[in-house]
């Protein structure tokens, strides 16, 4: 282990040696490519005809008077693919062909960064492998038929509780055998160093924009932003645009699922200790043996122990704070938005508008908050009906 990808305290790079050489490579890449001239003019080609940047940022009225203060969307979810997990995998596969990979390797959850990466891998003619857990194959059907269609190869992982740490496992035990030809095209802002940096950066535009945007229709900065936190790229994407602007409150939402009272959530950062997991020194959910513990939400994207370094870092700093809100509250959220704004959410970024929810009465009406708008819902309409279906409820 190296001392660099720190943030504070947390991060690194805890992994086998054979891993080492790659990550390097990885890491030089990097920084020989991001201010790159051809390498700029590729991805902004990329990120505005290809994926659909700049994303518009919306003010949501009727949400607002709802909740009795001003909420503007961050609209990632009209981005191709239909979240904001294009924005990594453009960048990071775009690197992999500079640095002459043909095949690419991925970890999903809620499926939408294996079907993010099994976008890019049609596009650059690469051959792709997306590692996704058993138990969400199964509630994310729709992406992984998607993601299949678009030429990749879809592994199911059948060990642990099937979900995103058991992919991460299984990806990156794959990889230390094919570190020769192979690009991980890692899908959040967590793993080993320079993930955390790389993702970070590619997300980047989501902050840089919504600050803009917010000046151009506010007249003001915000006074809150929040977004979801599953490894957190989504939200240190927006995060990053109001890092320096101390009076910007950062709010960061975790999966409560059935509650925090409970050990059926992914409550990382509110209730989670600290260890090391897939490649980082990061707060993990894990028992006092340090053994990891299994999580449950009703977002796949959400469902991980581990979280990404530099979230640890703001929480520990104080620069961000870090809540959770429930299952139930989620699903009431998703009702509520859709058939007030006439956008169905995705799950893991209802979890920010329901706290937002729960801001309603204690924030002043002059407020100003923006929310990250992660990824729409579609894939998610077979959680919703079977948890609260249709037919059994009043229309
Ligand atoms: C729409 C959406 N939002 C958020 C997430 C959570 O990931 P992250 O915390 O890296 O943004 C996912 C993960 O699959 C997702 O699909």
């Amino acid at each position: 282990m190296k001392s660099k990808g720190r943030f504070g305290p947390f991060g690194g790079y805890y992994v086998p040696e054979v891993l080492i050489p790659a990550l390097e490579e990885i890491e030089a890449a990097f920084e020989q490519f991001r201010e790159d001239p051809n390498f700029l003019k590729d991805l902004n080609a990329l990120y505005t005809d290809y994926a659909g940047r700049p994303t518009p940022l919306y003010h949501a009225r009727r949400f607002s008077e709802e909740v009795g203060f001003t909420v503007y969307l961050k609209r990632e979810d009209l981005l191709h693919g239909g979240a904001h997990k294009i924005n990594n995998t453009l960048g990071q596969g775009l690197l992999a062909r500079y640095m002459g990979k043909t095949k690419l390797i991925a970890e999903t959850g809620a499926g939408q960064h294996g079907l993010a990466t099994a976008i890019v891998g049609a596009l650059f003619g690469m051959e792709t492998k997306i590692f996704m857990g058993a138990t969400d194959v199964a509630r994310q059907n729709v992406n992984v038929h998607k993601m299949k269609l678009l030429g990749a190869e879809v592994i199911p992982v059948e060990g642990g509780t099937g979900t995103l740490k058991d992919a991460i496992n299984e990806a990156l035990r794959y990889w230390t055998a094919h570190v020769e030809d192979t690009f991980y095209l890692f899908g959040t802002a967590g793993g080993p160093h320079p993930y955390p940096t790389i993702v970070r950066h590619f997300q980047e535009p989501i902050g840089r924009e919504a600050r803009q945007q917010c000046l151009e229709k506010a007249g003001r900065l915000p006074d809150l932003v929040t977004a979801c936190v599953g490894g957190g790229s989504n939200a240190i994407g927006i995060f990053s645009g109001f890092l320096n602007d101390p009076q910007v409150q950062l709010v960061g939402v975790e999966g409560g699922g059935k509650g925090l009272h409970t050990t059926q959530h992914c409550a990382t950062l509110c209730t989670g200790t600290v260890g090391v997991l897939h490649g980082a020194r990061t707060y993990l959910l894990q028992d006092e043996n340090g053994q990891i513990r299994d999580t449950e939400c009703i977002s796949a994207g959400l469902d991980y122990p581990g979280v990404g370094p530099e979230h640890a870092y703001l929480k520990e700093t104080g620069r961000a704070r870090y809540v959770s809100v429930c299952d139930e509250e989620v699903l009431d959220t998703f009702f509520l938005f859709s058939r007030m704004e006439g956008i169905l959410p995705a799950l893991e970024s209802t979890h920010a508008l329901a706290w937002l929810v729960r801001q309603k009465g204690l924030l002043p009406p002059d407020t100003i908050a923006i929310a990250n708008l992660s990824g729409r819902g579609d894939k998610d309409i077979d959680i919703v009906e079977h948890h609260r279906p249709l037919t059994a409820r009043s229309l």
